[in-house]
């Protein structure tokens, strides 16, 4: 850095929604990765080679031995409310400080999942695609009989915003809700429930919990094969909290009645024939659960402003904490 330079902020995708980028400009120089594809780990260490701030997506994994490589960097501003995907422990043993975006995507999150539980119980895509492929051909009360929405019992693994935003539109469809979470509070929507029980006697179970050590593979064979025959499972917090292979056994052997999916283990996964993509029991989305215009930018101005509160030696707004 030259005496006249400002401090280097490396951007991780071209073309963010919002104005939020401009904003930064007047503060910092920004080293911009070019390209809509992630940078893989050796692209974004020379990208970041000098930044003090590497501000990422959820898709540009931040681990210690990337960190090794970036020995001016001090904040990870990422524009995403999960952060399973940075190492905040080496983070933090660096004195790298990271934030995230909470709060700013939750109600657009929650619709998604409202989105996946109605297109998963009454078989919108099977419908859509039925209708394109020129089958119309007869009306017939037997065509795509799905299961009701309204009046069901929902149960919400994990508690947390974006959880509580479905409950609320669920509370508008006459459900009966429970949750599972860590704290074993009830609250006037929503009853605590052990998991077990919740799994059971739950007509959707829709999954809400970050991805942690502790949650990673929670939703197994075991807790899948307690659900009911006609239940379905609507994931759009993480994928590789539900055991994916055991999923596609229960989808595929018919022991529930469909799901939902927002996330995947690997992610993009641009194979056709990956069965999660070819079960016709099965509603698959592209991880777009916060993708309204108005909550991505809010989530690229929020992970503006903690940059920008780092460069004026301000606190910064959402800190993760270790
Ligand atoms: C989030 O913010 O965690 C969303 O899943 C997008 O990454």
């Amino acid at each position: 850095m030259t005496p006249d330079s400002k401090p280097l902020v490396a951007v991780t995708r071209p073309n963010l929604p919002g104005a939020g980028l401009e904003r930064l400009r007047g503060a910092a120089d920004l080293a911009v990765w070019e390209s809509p594809l992630a940078p893989d780990p050796d692209d974004l260490a020379e990208l970041a080679r000098d930044a003090e701030i590497l501000l990422c997506l959820h898709g540009d994994p931040v681990s210690a031995s990337l960190l090794d490589r970036l020995p001016r960097l001090r904040l990870i501003a990422i524009a995403s409310v999960g952060y399973d995907t940075v190492d905040v422990g080496a983070a933090a043993a660096r004195g790298i400080a990271v934030t995230n975006t909470p709060g700013v995507l939750d109600e657009a999150t929650a619709d998604l999942a409202f989105a996946l539980i109605l297109a998963a119980r009454r078989r919108l895509v099977e419908g859509a695609l039925y209708v394109r492929s020129g089958s119309w051909t007869k009306n017939d009360l037997g065509l795509l009989v799905g299961y009701d929405v309204h009046s069901t019992s929902l149960g919400l693994v994990g508690y947390g915003a974006i959880a509580r935003a479905v409950a609320r539109r669920a509370a508008g469809f006459g459900m009966r809700l429970r949750h599972y979470a860590r704290t074993r509070a009830d609250d006037a929507l929503s009853v605590w429930t052990p998991l077990d029980h919740l799994l059971r006697e739950s007509d959707i179970v829709s999954i809400h919990t970050p991805l942690s050590p502790e949650t990673r593979g929670m939703i197994g064979r075991r807790e899948l094969d307690l659900m009911k025959p006609t239940a379905t499972l609507v994931n759009t917090a993480r994928g590789p909290v539900v055991d994916e292979a055991a999923l596609i056994d229960t989808l595929r052997e018919r022991r529930i009645f469909s799901a939902g999916l927002d996330v995947q283990v690997l992610e993009p996964n641009p194979n056709p024939d990956h069965p999660l993509h070819t079960l016709d029991n099965c509603v698959v989305v592209p991880h777009i659960g916060s993708a309204t215009v108005s909550a991505r930018a809010a989530m690229i101005d929020l992970a503006v402003d903690n940059a920008l509160a780092h460069l004026a030696g301000r606190p910064l707004l959402t800190e993760v904490s270790v």
